[in-house]
């Protein structure tokens, strides 16, 4: 990588930038010396069919030819924002029957607690550890990790945090609370995938004490689970889901959705309770909307499902300790971090792109592409298994 040409764009670690990427498209990464990766992480489970899916590009061309933004979010109706809006509700429970678009997943989540706030009239919000919300202020204040967050502190006040799984810790949850955030299938912390008994204790709790349960899907949802959102794979369903992600289809966005009756009250006390200048942006809608069609084609989730069972059956080597896997969103437990680095880099030499996870590292990600063709999948699978071979 020429140096140079990133020296005026802030970095966020201390390690140089992996790759120098020029082209993507389908599951395949070309980088600036003309070499070609596999992708097997999707940019961290944003582009679910593939890049540049000609149908999202399509959508996208076709209307950035007519307009991009006009007005900020909300004081006019704008066609592929309202028809993004009805596809989403139209495979999302009633109660989930309204949507408001922002630009990211942190976006969606600060409104989240906003929104939790207002509807109850109360202050405190629980979140569960292990939990990755996002990186502004309300989003962190409800994410896991003293490490992440002692440096931006004072946080949100009134914030308490639940153990995973654990029964007895919603006592916790009681009449002065406004929501409990809860990622339904936990993505940093490694795939962590809930007890089904535990989500509908949480679940009834929240009903019992009148507190807003919010499931964030950012990262599980949109397909991810081979369920169009993975609170379906229990039976259960919040008050507000939050959305990001592979929602925009490589376009920057985040939703909420609630009932109208929720999400009249950004309406009023004080009225734009939400403020957002590029929600809903047009553009950034017409891609959702392209996306929403691809979810719902025939044999997609049916095909997620199969490769997901592929993927971990595969997934049996010496070097592996530990699977954990829904759907195409695969955690991999190797023995030591320094396992987990050593593999990518050299899945890198051979062409694959694999990730880390950011609170587990002795851990490494798979997601790739909801639609990557099976025989590339396999292509990956090989060289990943050359590379554990090679591993010490
Ligand atoms: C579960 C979850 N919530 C929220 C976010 C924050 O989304 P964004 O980076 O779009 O702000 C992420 C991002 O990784 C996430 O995985």
């Amino acid at each position: 990588m020429n140096k140079n040409i990133s020296s005026s764009l802030a970095a966020t670690s201390q390690h140089e930038a992996e790759l120098q990427i020029v082209a993507a498209k389908g599951s395949i990464l070309v980088d600036s010396e003309g070499k070609e990766y596999i992708d097997l992480i999707s940019g961290v489970c944003v582009n679910n069919f593939g890049h540049q899916h000609p149908e999202i590009v399509r959508s996208i061309r076709t209307q950035a030819e007519k307009f991009a933004h006009v007005m900020v979010y909300g004081e006019y109706l704008l066609e592929p924002t309202v028809l993004a809006a009805n596809e989403l509700t139209s495979i999302l429970p009633e109660s989930l029957n309204t949507c408001y678009f922002v630009n990211s997943g942190t976006e969606a989540n600060e409104a989240a607690i906003k929104l939790c706030k207002r509807h109850t009239g109360r202050n405190r919000i629980i979140a569960v550890r292990g939990a990755y919300h996002g990186s502004t202020n309300g989003s962190l204040s409800i994410s896991d990790h003293e490490s992440r967050k002692s440096a931006f502190r004072p946080l949100l006040p009134d914030v308490h945090f639940i153990d995973w799984n654990d029964e007895k810790d919603l006592l916790k949850i009681d009449e002065q609370c406004a929501g409990v955030f809860l990622e339904t299938i936990q993505g940093d912390a490694g795939v962590r995938i809930p007890d089904a008994s535990w989500l509908k204790a949480l679940r009834q709790k929240c009903s019992d004490v009148g507190a807003l349960l919010v499931f964030d899907e950012i990262q599980c949802g949109i397909g991810r689970t081979g369920k169009y959102f993975a609170f379906e794979h229990f039976d259960l369903k919040p008050d507000v889901l939050t959305l990001g992600k592979a929602l925009g289809g490589g376009m920057p966005i985040g939703a909420l959705l609630a009932s109208k009756e929720i999400l009249d009250d950004f309406r009023r006390d004080p009225i734009l309770g939400h403020i957002t200048t590029f929600g809903g942006n047009a553009v950034v809608c017409a891609a959702a909307l392209a996306v929403l069609k691809l979810l719902q084609k025939p044999g997609l989730l049916e095909g997620v499902q199969e490769k997901g069972k592929w993927m971990k059956e595969q997934l049996v080597h010496p070097k592996i300790k530990g699977v954990r896997a829904i759907g195409m969103m695969l955690a991999v437990d190797l023995e030591r971090e320094a396992d987990v680095d050593h593999l990518i880099q050299s899945c890198m030499k051979n062409g694959i792109s694999l990730f880390r996870f950011l609170s587990r590292p002795q851990s490494f990600r798979i997601a790739p592409a909801l639609n990557i063709d099976e025989e590339l999948l396999a292509e990956a699978f090989a060289k990943l298994k050359a590379a554990l071979d090679e591993l010490k």
